[in-house]
């Protein structure tokens, strides 16, 4: 499998360059858009304020982190000073509270892997799931924010890889295919990992922020303005890194022994995280340590029927990286 790697990007490459930015530059969520977000959180505020006045609540998810694409749904967090509270409870309460205030759609999911309340605000046509307490999300919101802050092309790279995982039905985790997040996290460790590297590894240098939330200590060094210049040197442009990225995923990885790790800013080993055997519903066929919750594997959605799916997707899109006279239309195409 690995033999048939494309060593050597097309001649072509630099042409396909305006198109992709093109396409990046269409995904981009205008002003307006961002305006109805805060004006949809200034109502749950105010509404979620009258109930429990020492609730906080966040915004969480791409909405935050600055991977959303335009006509998202916005991921909110309403957190409690204690960590023990009656989740179901508190979200039947809340779906009662929000349903009063002429909110639509209004649902309770008390049984999810991650309870929410869903529901819809004809005010402004935005859609929006509310967790209880899950404040591990809103701190690695931020670490992705803040990854974003230091070059351009990660945004670049991870709203096209976004916009062709949801093209190509690969961004369906109770399918078993994978996460937005954990698309972001393979665009920010692949981009660590070019050399000269386009990003550095935040939680291996000075703590610069720390917080320990549900036992989990999360320190890095947040002060990214200071790492402006720091993917400089390296000159790829979006559309190489597209090609490469594809080319990693389909040819270059190895899905036996790899684990990716954007903590370490390495490919650090299965057996070092015991992830070499099937336990429970965990069955390790695509690895991906979350950065923060580092017993937590990405690819554990992935199952032996949709780790080929996904492989073959990303053979697919590498081939049509390399060979199709136009893979900015080529790589989104339907399924
Ligand atoms: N999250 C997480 N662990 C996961 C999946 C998600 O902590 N296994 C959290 C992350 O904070 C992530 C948020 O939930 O940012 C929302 O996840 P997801 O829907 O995958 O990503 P979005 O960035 O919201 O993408 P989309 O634009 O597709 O909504
Ligand atoms: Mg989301």
């Amino acid at each position: 499998r690995m033999l048939k790697r494309h060593m050597e990007c097309r001649s072509d490459i630099q042409r396909l360059n305006a198109p992709f930015l093109a396409l990046y530059e269409s995904l981009i969520p205008p002003e307006e858009e961002r305006a109805k977000q805060k004006q949809l959180l200034a109502l749950l505020e105010k509404l979620v304020c009258k109930e429990w006045p020492e609730a906080r609540l966040y915004l969480y998810g791409s909405c935050a982190n600055s991977f959303g694409v335009s006509k998202s749904d916005i991921d909110v967090c309403l957190a409690f000073n204690e960590m023990d509270v009656n989740k179901s409870e508190i979200l039947l309460k809340l779906a009662d509270i929000l349903q009063s205030d002429n909110l639509q759609n209004v649902q309770a999911l008390t049984r999810a892997r991650v309870p929410i309340v869903k529901l819809m605000d004809p005010a402004t046509g935005i859609s929006c799931d509310i967790c209880i307490n899950n404040v591990l999300a809103v701190v690695n919101t931020k670490l992705l924010r803040d990854y974003a802050k230091i070059d351009a092309r990660l945004r670049q790279l991870a709203f096209i890889v976004k916009h062709w995982a949801k093209s190509r039905g690969v961004n369906e985790t109770y399918q078993g295919t994978l996460s937005s997040y954990a698309y972001v996290l393979m665009c920010i460790h692949f981009l660590q990992q070019r050399r000269p590297a386009i990003l550095p590894c935040l939680q291996g240098m000075e703590t610069t922020y720390s917080v320990t939330v549900d036992d989990v200590e999360c320190s890095y060094f947040d002060q990214v303005e200071r790492l402006r210049n720091f993917g400089s040197s390296n000159k790829e442009s979006v559309a190489q890194l597209v090609w490469a990225f594809f080319n990693y995923w389909a040819y270059g990885h190895d899905y036996a022994n790899s684990v990716i790790s954007v903590r370490t800013g390495s490919i650090i080993s299965k057996q070092e995280k015991d992830w070499t055997r099937r336990i429970g519903n965990d069955r390790h066929l695509i690895c991906m340590e979350d950065p923060f919750e580092t017993s937590h594997d990405l690819g554990r959605v992935v199952d032996k029927f949709s780790i080929r799916v996904l492989r073959e997707e990303f053979e697919r899109a590498a081939d049509v990286m390399q060979y199709d006279p136009n893979p900015c239309v080529t790589l989104f195409e339907p399924y």
